[in-house]
């Protein structure tokens, strides 16, 4: 059989590496499925894409569109036109998506009007926000998919309950802790580590991209000055997404104990999440590998699509008000935070449950 991977932007690099190896595992033994990997663009940045694909050892791309940036319109449409020309010249059985990105929904949406299946890994999660592009990405994405991966029961009962067919839909685990699994050995200090003289549990990292908390400069302004008061005196490492950089240069904000960086790359990113004190983010795919980790974990939005990293993982759901991170880093600073565990199969394997699902129905 063949099938086409799409990848796009930051978080699907991991969470594709797996299933890439898994599949290679796979051709050793059997019938072989042949892939072509389809890189869109989005992310370009050898910090937010190359590097990835080097530290992940994914192979390159047999395809990149190239679509860059745009607004979501603009980028959905280029994403699409080039997807289509992609699939009329290699035409697949086919088509795996991966997360809730523009790519994800952007591909779902060409293949199937090509009468092409689509998987879709991390299907069924719902925060609730329409306000989040994302959220939009995955409903549209779920309306379409013929098979779907999910990494909770949960999500496999909301996909059902929308009227889904059980037999369309796999509860796999999480790709994304496979990598992790994979690498956890490897992970590295970032070259500026010592020399910053930065010490395991000390310090505070924090991660914001999402458009509600960083595209109005005020607003980001507002959180970064809570957050420093609120961790003090710890220091604070903050390796910012381009989004964020082009406001927080604008603003001109720095602070003593505030510690500004590029984008990390994988390995380097992990080990900062492991070493630290706890994590404030607004990223979902973070609260996932700190509850794996065990680190505390206080999220800047006001619902999320991942509660298992509330319910059962390290994660707090904080609001959106930074006011409101006291109470949180109180229980952080006297070592009381919530007791926590990983969630069902999230074991390392999910990527050979997927590709031995789609070996069984394609072979
Ligand atoms: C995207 C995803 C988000 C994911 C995030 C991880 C969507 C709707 N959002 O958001 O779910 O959590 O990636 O990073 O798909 N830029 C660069 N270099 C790059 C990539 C982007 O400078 O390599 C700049 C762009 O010029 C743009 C901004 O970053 O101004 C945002 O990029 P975009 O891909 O539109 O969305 P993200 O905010 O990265």
């Amino acid at each position: 059989m063949k099938i086409t991977i799409v990848a796009g932007a930051r978080p699907n690099f991991m969470k594709i590496a797996p299933i890439i190896r898994a599949i290679k595992e796979h051709n050793n033994e059997g019938p072989k499925i042949e892939f072509r990997l389809v890189h869109t663009g989005q992310h370009y940045d050898k910090k937010m894409s190359d590097d990835f694909f080097e530290q992940l050892r994914i192979p390159q791309p047999d395809n990149n569109l190239g679509v860059g940036s745009g607004t979501q319109a603009a980028q959905t449409a280029a994403i699409m036109v080039g997807f289509e020309k992609e699939l009329q010249e290699n035409r697949p059985d086919l088509v795996l998506v991966v997360g809730d990105v523009t790519s994800t929904m952007a591909c779902a949406i060409t293949a199937k009007k090509l009468c092409i299946d689509v998987a879709h890994v991390e299907a069924g999660i719902r925060s609730g926000d329409l306000t989040m592009p994302e959220e939009i990405n995955r409903i549209v994405t779920d309306s379409i998919t013929d098979i779907f991966f999910t990494t909770t029961q949960e999500a496999s009962q909301t996909l059902e309950t929308s009227g889904k067919t059980a037999e369309s839909i796999y509860f796999v685990g999480n790709t994304m802790i496979d990598t992790l699994f994979q690498n956890l050995e490897n992970l590295q200090a970032p070259t500026w580590w010592k020399e910053e003289e930065f010490t395991s549990k000390e310090y505070f990292l924090v991660t914001l991209h999402r458009p509600g908390n960083v595209d109005d400069m005020n607003n980001l302004v507002n959180l970064l000055q809570n957050i420093m008061k609120g961790t003090s005196p710890s220091r604070v490492i903050f390796p910012v997404h381009p989004r964020t950089k082009k406001v927080i240069d604008q603003s001109g904000y720095a602070h003593p104990d505030l510690y500004l960086t590029d984008p990390m790359p994988y390995l380097e990113f992990l080990y900062l999440v492991k070493n630290a004190k706890a994590v404030i983010t607004d990223s979902g795919g973070i609260t996932e590998e700190a509850t794996v980790l065990s680190v505390p974990c206080m999220t800047l939005r006001s619902s999320t699509e991942r509660p298992e990293t509330i319910t059962i993982g390290s994660n707090e759901l904080v609001g959106t008000d930074p006011v409101k991170l006291v109470p949180f880093l109180v229980k952080v600073n006297e070592g009381k935070w919530k007791k926590s565990s990983i969630p069902e199969l999230w074991d390392g394997h999910t990527s050979e449950r997927i590709v031995k699902i789609i070996a069984d129905r394609y072979q």
